[in-house]
């Protein structure tokens, strides 16, 4: 991967040291920078009385108060992401909230989310990064109504039930799914029964999975989250053809082509999708923090917290292929967003790239299972709860008010 070929997303590296960052980088980040203010500009164009802050842009400040809710009181914390309960010692990283620099992000307010999301439907489209923001989101509303669990009536199969979840708050008559779907397209889905990292996922890029084509129809909110899956070996296949794969010997390699092209025919199908007149949110990738090694060869992150944002720490610690991916889902982004104008319908960005970037302290790293039981590898890409990927709800209530 050649550093000068990427784009760096925007925001990072607001405060370039050298010269050569300098000079190599500030051309890519003014083009960046206008394209940002094109995508603001078009969410926000509809409202009047707020400004178009780029609550995207900002940084990390000490913040006394305290997370929301812990994990006493919130009973929808995943084992694996219960780092407190997984006795993680340190809570530092717990004193810190958002500030965008052009504004404040409000804190999440529970009621306020159910009012706006009365009597409606929202689904998580994608991997486990989106049901940990759905689990977050579920704590966050645990304050004010519990929802009622409604899986069973609509998954039948036993093993989609680790994966497929459906909730429903009768007070706010609300339903909130988190739907499984880590390729967002067809997939052979050999990792069910072969997790190895030998078993080469075969990608069906033409064809959006049907896991959530066929449930979202009638759903007021599509939030598609994900893209850790793409690193792993992959065979693609469009129009009944291979057309090459990655991480493979015998045919042609085209890195990233099956993550690009999984977004975008996830965007079609969507705008295309009958009767269907939803908002539809992409949340961009995820950045895992694994330093001393690679996830499997003993990387960890045991940080206890941000980096200073003020300095090139971040610069130095962006991980393998975020700022390409995080490109493509951009640009895939503001391309389905037009497309779905012109018919009416509305494509939200969530741009945590950036954020979430600047915190290494926030991954369970070995607290993500009982420090008792026999793991060697460090969860250096999903988020402690509470932790900041709280901080991804406060981006939807906001985002959520801007449109409704
Ligand atoms: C965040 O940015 C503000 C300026 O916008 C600065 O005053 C503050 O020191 C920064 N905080 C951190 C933790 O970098
Ligand atoms: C919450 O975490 C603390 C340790 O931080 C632990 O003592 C307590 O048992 C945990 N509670 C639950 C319900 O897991
Ligand atoms: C609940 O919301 C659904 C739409 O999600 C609507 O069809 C239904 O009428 C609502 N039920 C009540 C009792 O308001
Ligand atoms: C997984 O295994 C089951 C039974 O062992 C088999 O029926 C199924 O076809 C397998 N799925 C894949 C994708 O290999
Ligand atoms: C590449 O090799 C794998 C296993 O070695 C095989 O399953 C696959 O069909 C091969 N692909 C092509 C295009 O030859
Ligand atoms: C963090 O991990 C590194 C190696 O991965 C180790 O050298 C260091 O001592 C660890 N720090 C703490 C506080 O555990
Ligand atoms: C823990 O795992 C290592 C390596 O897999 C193994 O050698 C060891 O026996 C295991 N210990 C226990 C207590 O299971």
């Amino acid at each position: 991967m050649k550093f000068e070929a990427i784009t760096i997303p925007k925001g990072l590296l607001l405060f370039p040291c050298t010269l050569v960052v300098v000079v190599v980088l500030i051309p890519l980040m003014r083009s960046l920078n206008e394209s940002a203010s094109s995508i603001y500009g078009t969410n926000f164009e509809s409202v009047e009385t707020r400004s178009s802050c780029n609550i995207f842009s900002g940084n990390w400040s000490r913040y006394e108060k305290g997370p929301y809710y812990n994990n006493d009181t919130c009973p929808y914390i995943a084992e694996k992401q219960n780092c407190f309960t997984n006795r993680r010692p340190d809570r530092e990283f717990l004193q810190w909230r958002w500030k965008p620099h052009q504004c404040e992000l409000p804190l999440f307010d529970a009621l306020q989310f159910f009012n706006l999301v009365n009597g409606k439907s929202m689904a998580f489209v994608g991997d486990s990064i989106g049901r940990n923001q759905m689990e977050s989101l579920l704590c966050l509303l645990s304050g004010v109504s519990h929802p009622e669990d409604i899986t069973t009536k609509h998954i039948s199969n036993y093993k989609d039930e680790m994966y497929f979840k459906w909730w429903f708050y009768a007070d706010y008559n609300f339903t909130l799914t988190t739907l499984w779907s880590p390729f967002l397209v067809k997939s052979t889905r050999a990792y069910l029964n072969d997790t190895s990292l030998d078993n080469a996922e075969k990608l069906y890029l033409d064809e959006a999975d049907q896991a959530w084509t066929s449930q979202i129809q009638n759903f007021d909110f599509i939030i598609f989250s994900g893209g850790q899956w793409f690193f792993r070996p992959l065979t693609f296949i469009q129009n009944d053809q291979v057309i090459g794969c990655q991480l493979c010997q015998n045919n042609t390699q085209h890195d990233f082509y099956g993550y690009r092209n999984a977004f975008r025919t996830a965007f079609r199908a969507i705008i295309n999708l009958k009767g269907f007149k939803g908002l539809t949110f992409l949340v961009t990738h995820s950045p895992n923090h694994f330093e001393n090694g690679e996830w499997n060869k003993g990387g960890a992150c045991n940080r206890t917290m941000p980096y200073a944002s003020m300095e090139d720490e971040v610069a130095m610690h962006i991980p393998y292929a975020l700022e390409e991916l995080h490109q493509m889902q951009v640009e895939e982004f503001l391309e389905a967003e037009k497309e779905a104008k012109k018919k009416g319908l509305k494509f939200v960005l969530m741009d945590i790239t950036d954020a979430m970037l600047m915190r290494p302290d926030g991954h369970p790293n070995k607290y993500g299972h009982a420090i008792d039981k026999n793991v060697t590898i460090n969860d250096c890409v999903h988020w402690c709860m509470p932790g900041p990927v709280d901080t991804w709800n406060e981006f939807l209530l906001y985002l959520l008010k801007m449109q409704m």
